[in-house]
């Protein structure tokens, strides 16, 4: 059968990017614009500053990944672009530029959740990888349980009902007073911790054993370090940190194997920026392991937001016949 190539679009949030895929796992070329420089200044995601530069961005970006793979438009099959979720104004440049080169160039649009997008990059990565399986996508603004049971064929099984574990790390890094992101920080500090250093809650959530929450674990972590302050007494960064993380650590490895047990699902996925955190990898490999499942995790520069695994699930959407009209729009809380 012919080959598919995909030119890919993703712009949710602070990275804009553009990667050309074909069928579905070979990664001919993944280019990231990161914003991050402009928005660590203010601690966090400015929307509005994000939209401009991915204005000024994209079209390079594009350009860029068409060059780097060789390819010219005459060569793509189709344009994937994520539509959602994430900041409407972010999205809606990656659909503008999608829709336009689609009209232009009479090519097929898809359009992809940017979970699923997150979900494909093991696609990518594992070449062997197919459903079913679980995935623990765990990102700045998702943490997701979900059983993909088949291409596009999603069941969510558990979520956070309040920050997400990303947005955790962040806000905790930003406490410890270690800027923004905060994730891969609190990831570099914590290996020089003691992680029974603070004992901190293990967040149980009531009646929905699958799900997280994280803002309790969150309060009692900024809770300590003003009682230090009060007290006026230091605390140990490396410490605070290396405790922070063995609770969110367990907690996301422990609901991902009671599940895999409860549902007899050998093969175990992790994706989303939190996925390139090293003690989460490690605890995970140590619990599949133990149970004799098969581990999945994709590299970090796929884990964080890119477009080739946008590429990797725009083209099973395309071979199902999943196409988009040139009324595709921006749905910042798209559902999976
Ligand atoms: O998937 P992503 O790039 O963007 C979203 O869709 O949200 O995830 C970014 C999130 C940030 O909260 C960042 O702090 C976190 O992933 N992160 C990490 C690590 N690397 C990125 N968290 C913990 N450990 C890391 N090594
Ligand atoms: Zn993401």
């Amino acid at each position: 059968s012919k080959d598919v190539t995909i030119l890919a679009i993703e712009s949710s949030c602070d990275e804009t990017a553009a990667a050309v895929v074909r069928n579905g796992r070979e990664v001919l070329s993944n280019v990231i614009s990161s914003q991050i420089d402009l928005h660590k200044l203010y601690g966090g995601v400015v929307p509005e500053i994000a939209s401009r530069k991915h204005i000024e961005k994209i079209n390079q970006v594009i350009e860029e990944a068409l060059k780097e793979a060789g390819k010219t438009l005459d060569d793509i099959d189709a344009i994937g672009v994520t539509y959602g979720p994430g900041l409407v104004g972010a999205l809606l440049v990656g659909v503008a530029a999608a829709k336009a080169i689609a009209w232009a160039r009479k090519i097929p649009l898809v359009g992809v959740h940017h979970i699923e997008g997150h979900i494909s990059a093991n696609y990518i990565e594992h070449p062997d990888l197919e459903p079913p399986f679980l995935c623990l996508v765990a990102s700045g603004g998702h943490t997701h349980l979900v059983k993909v049971e088949d291409y596009g064929k999603y069941e969510i099984l558990g979520r956070t009902r309040d920050d997400a574990a990303g947005e955790a790390y962040d806000k905790v890094a930003r406490a410890i007073g270690l800027g923004y992101p905060g994730g891969p920080k609190i990831d570099r500090i914590a290996k020089e911790g003691n992680p029974d250093a603070v004992k901190f809650p293990k967040a149980k959530v009531d009646g929905a054993e699958y799900d997280f929450s994280f803002s309790g674990l969150k309060s009692a972590v900024l809770n300590y370090i003003n009682g230090c302050k009060m007290k006026g007494e230091s605390f140990d960064p490396a410490d605070l940190a290396a405790s922070f993380q063995k609770a969110v650590v367990e907690v996301l490895v422990g609901n991902s194997m009671k599940a895999a047990e409860e549902l007899g699902i050998s093969k175990f996925a992790i994706a989303g920026g939190v996925a390139s955190n090293s003690a989460l990898r490690a605890a995970m490999i140590e619990a599949c392991e133990k149970r004799k499942m098969k581990f999945y995790r994709p590299s970090p520069i796929l884990c964080t937001d890119n477009a080739a695994m946008i590429g990797a699930a725009a083209y099973y959407e395309y071979i199902s016949g999943a196409r988009a009209g040139l009324d595709l729009n921006a749905v910042p809380n798209l559902k999976l």
